[in-house]
């Protein structure tokens, strides 16, 4: 079957060009009818800001592409990576660590995937404050399997042009962990592209008491009044000061609790909840979150007329 090179008509960009002939009804000087040009000139648009990695892409997932609009992209998402032990007892695994190591794919996944989109940052809460209570060979195993991401990960992190950052308390890591972490925070400080934001030994109260602590002790060195600390002054005293509040918020594996996560900053989030446990949420999930997100209507507490009665 022979090419379609109907996007060289005089003085016209490619789709103008293809737009002009299919108003005209002409056929291309190389056989193109209408109907065609119209599909051509529909994909053409369609294609136009995707990312070069999607022609590698399933069918399904450029489907998805195809219904988002890259100007209502939400600049940050953050995710609640939830259901690692129900996935590996579904597959009769006894150790809930093969579904935190399944976990590691769809977080490699999730993270090529936002920056490839453009997106801004990609917040993940990939342990808690409240975690720590948990058996200790979770935990070791946990942190292990950090400091082995946080390593394997450098090559990918530089050639997506990601930067690396956490949000949570770091001085609780392990010692392996917080260098893995810091080598890689320092690696990738110089890239401009998606920053991926984990959540580590992270608690929102947490955050907020310590946030509350450097505001009171900026009103006792005499450098703050009380009534300058506004919404904004908590804002850039929190873990996230450098960031946009996430726009979507994802939970995996159907619990409708934010547990604890970014308690201040998802105040006008978008909620996207789905049913998939966190090994199972891969790149088609991801942009079904993103659909959905599309077909939100945001008022942040104003009323989408004002002149509604
Ligand atoms: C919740 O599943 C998940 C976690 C507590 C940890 C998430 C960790 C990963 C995805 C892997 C490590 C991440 C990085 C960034 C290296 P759960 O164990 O609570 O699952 P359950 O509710 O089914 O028991």
């Amino acid at each position: 079957m022979g090419v379609c090179h109907a996007a060289t008509a005089r003085g016209r960009g490619p789709v103008k060009a293809l737009m002009f002939r299919a108003e005209r009804g002409n056929m291309s000087e190389d056989g193109c009818s209408p109907r065609k040009v119209i599909a051509m000139t529909t994909m053409t648009m369609a294609q136009s800001w995707w990312p070069k990695a999607a022609e590698r892409w399933s069918e399904s997932e450029r489907r998805l592409l195809g219904l988002l609009d890259p100007s209502r992209l939400p600049a940050h998402v953050a995710v609640i990576m939830d259901g690692n032990g129900r996935w590996a007892r579904q597959r009769g695994l006894i150790s809930r660590i093969k579904g935190h190591e399944a976990g590691i794919e769809s977080v490699r996944e999730a993270t090529r995937t936002c920056a490839e989109l453009g997106l801004r940052v990609l917040t993940l809460y990939a342990f808690s404050k409240e975690n720590w209570a948990r058996p200790s060979a979770e935990v070791s195993a946990l942190m292990n399997l950090l400091s082995r991401f946080l390593v394997a990960e450098r090559d990918e992190l530089m050639e997506n042009n990601i930067r690396l950052r956490m949000i949570g308390a770091r001085e609780d890591l392990p010692d392996s962990a917080r260098r893995a972490l810091d080598e890689t925070m320092a690696l990738t400080a110089g890239n401009d592209g998606m920053t991926l934001n984990l959540a580590l030994s992270y608690g929102a109260r947490d955050e907020l008491a310590r946030a509350t602590r450097r505001i009171a002790e900026a009103v006792e060195r005499g450098e703050l009044r009380p009534e300058q600390i506004t919404p904004d002054v908590i804002a850039q005293h929190l873990d996230t000061a450098d960031l946009p509040d996430p726009d979507l918020l994802i939970r995996t594996s159907g619990e409708l609790r934010v547990s604890n996560f970014l308690l201040w900053q998802i105040a006008y989030a978008e909620i996207h909840v789905t049913p998939v446990l966190w090994p199972d949420f891969r790149r088609e999930q991801l942009l079904s979150a993103l659909v959905d997100f599309q077909g939100r209507e945001r008022r942040y507490g104003t009323v989408r007329d004002l002149n509604e009665s």
